[in-house]
C-alpha cells in the first residue's frame, strides 16, 4: 500500500505493520513536525483524508490529546499511527493547520 503526506505531496511505500513515524523518519521531506513523539504534545496532528481503515484505532493516550485539542475523529497523532490493515486506496494524511 502507499501513503501520501500533504501539503508536502510526498508519496511512499507503506507496508502493513509499519509505524508511520518510521516512514516519515526515512522520508524527512514528508515534513511532519514532531516534538514529544509519545502522544503528549499534539505537534504531529494530521487529518486522515483517505484510508482511515488502514490505521489501528487510537489508544487512550492518543484519544486524550486529541480531545484536549477538540479534534474530530478524522484527526490523529502521526507519532502514534500504525498501518494495521492493507487497503487498495492510498492513505492520505494532511497536516492540521491551526
Ligand atoms: S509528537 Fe507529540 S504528540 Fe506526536
Amino acid at each position: 500500500m502507499k501513503i501520501r503526506f500533504e501539503p508536502a505531496g510526498i508519496s511512499c511505500a507503506a507496508p502493513v505493520g509499519e509505524r508511520v513515524i518510521d516512514i516519515t523518519d526515512e522520508h524527512p521531506d514528508a515534513d511532519v513536525p514532531y516534538s514529544c513523539r509519545s502522544a503528549s504534545c499534539g505537534t504531529c496532528r494530521v487529518r486522515v483524508v483517505n484510508g482511515a481503515e488502514a490505521l489501528a484505532p487510537p489508544d487512550e493516550d492518543e484519544r486524550e490529546v486529541l480531545t484536549m485539542f477538540g479534534d474530530g475523529p478524522d484527526v490523529r497523532l502521526c507519532c502514534q499511527l500504525v498501518l494495521a490493515n492493507d487497503v487498495e486506496e492510498e492513505v492520505v494524511l494532511a497536516l492540521v493547520d491551526d
